[in-house]
Formats: structure tokens, sequence, C-alpha cells
């Protein structure tokens, strides 16, 4: 059984990756400082899979205690969640950002070099692919960024990029997220957002559950096919298979190689809100408000590479995103609090 070292594996990517991993028999070590999570889905995990993974708490920017960590257990790879992930909050508080992830990440790498484990997933973001010129987005577009959080991505994937060129033994796959959503389908796993929701999906749930008023829909002014924003949604589940062909691909070596991890297609603000509507029956109730700042018009991803390269391509549709995170909200109308 190999054994895998997942960061930030009590988060909401990270749990339903853990499910797959254990479903597919691997091991699994979770290493989490639990600052933007809790224990609460290591219980579901176990209810899911018959399997409670182990849980480490600790930060990755705690030398020693991945020091210690690497002592413990021979990994065969890490699979990297671990970071801070709000746009707006990196803005305000570019510090924290760049310690958490950017710190806390070559403190991870420096244990793994010295405890001899060079294979890495690494969470990475379509962020990374700024404004875009054109549509849809290939691996091999230009990157830049706009915001401390994108720097962040940006800079552990040059990080990454360094390394492997210098070090054959590392293997790397980074995997570009685009718009990660919804839950498992047992309904005990899902996204579980402090406070209010920055993301669309989480936020018209909570308007559906009577949880929040209104949403605010940003912009009915883009230059889109009904004026609102579109982005390429990925079910949660076929985001964390992902991760699974991943590794398989590192196991095999091909140096260090970035992924697209999308459907190919992209769905405006008001189709999410039909869609979410048909799934539940409940109704979305929402106001036009002006454009978010630093928010893009469209962005859909080509996904042809991780095709071929990795086998993978994502399987669920839009129906199921929404019955599936209907189910989660509905059963669990709090996240794990309740
Ligand atoms: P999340 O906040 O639910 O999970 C991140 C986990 O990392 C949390 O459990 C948190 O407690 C932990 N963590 C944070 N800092 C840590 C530290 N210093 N040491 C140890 N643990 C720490 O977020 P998520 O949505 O599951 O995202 C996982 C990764 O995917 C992040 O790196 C994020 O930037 C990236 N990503 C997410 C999205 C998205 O829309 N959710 C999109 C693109 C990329
Ligand atoms: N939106 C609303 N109202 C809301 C929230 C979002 O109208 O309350 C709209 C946005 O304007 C956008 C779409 O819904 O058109 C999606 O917005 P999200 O906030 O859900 O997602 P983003 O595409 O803006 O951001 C996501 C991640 C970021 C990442 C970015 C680029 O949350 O971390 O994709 O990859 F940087």
């Amino acid at each position: 059984m190999k054994k895998i070292l997942v960061t930030g594996g009590t988060g909401y990517i990270g749990s339903h990756t853990v499910v797959e991993l254990i479903e597919h028999d691997y091991e699994v070590v979770i290493f989490d400082n639990l600052s933007n999570s809790s224990e609460q889905p290591l219980q579901r995990i176990e209810q899911i899979t018959g399997v409670r993974p182990t849980f480490v708490q600790g930060d990755i920017r705690d030398p020693i205690a991945l020091d210690k960590l690497f002592a413990h257990d021979d990994f065969d790879s890490v699979i990297h969640f671990a970071g801070l992930k709000s746009v707006g909050e990196s803005v305000s508080q570019p510090l924290e950002y760049y310690q958490n992830n950017v710190q806390g990440s070559l403190s991870l790498f420096y244990a793994m070099a010295e405890h001899n484990c060079f294979r890495i997933v690494f969470s990475s973001s379509a962020t990374v692919y700024g404004d875009p010129d054109s549509l849809p987005i290939t691996e091999d577009f230009p990157l830049s960024v706009t915001n401390p959080y994108g720097q962040t991505k940006l800079m552990i994937e040059n990080i990454l990029r360094d390394l492997s060129a210098a070090d054959e033994r590392w293997q790397v796959s980074i995997l570009r997220y685009f718009n990660p959503v919804s839950a498992h389908p047992s309904g005990l796993l899902g996204e579980d957002p402090k406070g209010i929701p920055n993301n669309l999906l989480p936020f018209i749930a909570q308007v559906a559950t009577g949880r929040l008023k209104q949403l605010s829909i940003f912009g009915a002014d883009y230059d889109t096919p009904d004026g609102t924003g579109v982005r390429d949604y990925i079910h949660i589940v076929d985001l964390a298979r992902a991760h699974l062909q991943a590794l398989t691909r590192l196991a095999v070596g091909h140096g260090c190689q970035s992924y697209n991890i999308g459907t190919g297609k992209g769905y405006s603000v008001f189709e999410m809100i039909s869609a979410f509507e048909r799934a539940s029956d409940a109704s979305v109730n929402y106001r036009i408000e002006p454009r978010r700042a630093g928010d893009i018009a469209e962005c859909y991803a080509e996904v042809s590479r991780a095709q071929a390269a990795l086998g993978w391509r994502s399987e669920l549709g839009i129906d199921r995103m929404m019955e599936d995170l209907w189910r989660w909200q509905s059963k669990n109308p709090r996240g794990y609090e309740a």
C-alpha cells in the first residue's frame, strides 16, 4: 500500500481527495493546522470509506514538525493542498499569504528533499492565467497574476519548475483547478466556508436554505451571452479523481508538468442559478449589482492535455453538481457545525 502525505487534507478539496485515495487502496496521512477546517471531515471520511485516515495537526511553516512527520513515515508522494485561498483577503493581508503559502511550501519541499521524497502534486489555480486574451485557455498561455494570492501560486509553480530542472528526481504535477464546486454524493462531505462565502455556489446554496437573504450578481453587463460572468465549474469528485491520475503519472516520471483541471465548458451565473433551482425546487432571490473588482468576463479550460497525459476527464455534469450540492446543503445547513 502506497503511503501519501496530504497537506491541507481536512479542507474542502483535500477531504474529497482523501476519500478517493482510500477507495483506491492508498494509505493516507493528513497534515493540517485546522486554520480553515476542523476534525469533523475525518469522521465523515470514515463513514464513507470505513477507514479513518491518520491525522497530524501541524503547520507547513514549522520545519521541526515536518521533519518529525517525514522521519516517522516513508511517503511515496505528497499532495499539497495546504494554503490560504481568498483573493480579497490576500490583497489586505499579503504578508500572511506569502508566509503561509510560499514559506510554508518551501519548508515542505526542504523536508521532502531531506527525506528523499521527490514526488508531488500541487494545487494551483486558473488564476495564474490572469485575464486571458482568448479562450479556451491552454496550459502554455502566458502566466500573469493580479493579486497576492495568485502571485503565491505562480511563485510556488516557479519554485517547483526550478527544482525539477535542477534535479531529475523531482517529479511534479501542477494541477490548475478551474472552479471546484459541489459535494460528495453521500451528502456527508462538502464545502463549509467560514463566514459569508466568497464563491458563487456556496452563496446560492445558503440563500436557498434561508441562511443568507439574497444573492448579489456581480455584473450583468459583461460581453457574454447573458451579460453575467462565465466560468468552468468542475464537480469536486471529478477534481479529486484527477489527483489519483496525477499520482500514477508521477510514478512513471514526467519531470514537471502543468495540467488544466476543468470541464472545458463555461456556464454563466444565470445558468448556474437556473440549474440549482431545477435540482433543489428552491428559488434563489437575487439582485444585480455592479461588477466585483478584479473579476474577468469569461474563463474556461482546454482540457486535452490532462486527457492525453493523465487519462483523466470530467464526467459529472451541471445537473449532478447541483443535486450533490443540494443534498449536502440540505443535510448540513450549517456545515459541519450542526
Ligand atoms: P481549504 O481552505 O478548504 O483547504 C485548505 C486546508 O489547508 C485547510 O484545511 C487549512 O486548515 C489548511 N492550511 C492552511 N494553511 C496551512 C498551513 N500553514 N499548514 C497546514 N495546513 C494549512 O481550501 P480548498 O478549497 O480545499 O483548497 C485547497 C487548495 O486548492 C489550496 O491550495 C487552494 O489555493 C487551491 N485552490 C482552490 C480553489 C477553490 O476554488 N477551492 C481553486 C484553485 C486552487
Ligand atoms: N459571483 C456573483 N456573486 C457572488 C459570487 C460570485 O455574481 O456572490 C460571480 C462572479 O462574478 C463570477 C462567478 O460568479 O462571475 C464565479 O465567481 P466565484 O467567486 O465563485 O469564482 P471566481 O471565478 O471569481 O474565483 C475562483 C476562485 C479563486 C480563483 C479564481 C480563478 O475562487 O480563488 O477562480 O481561478 F483565483
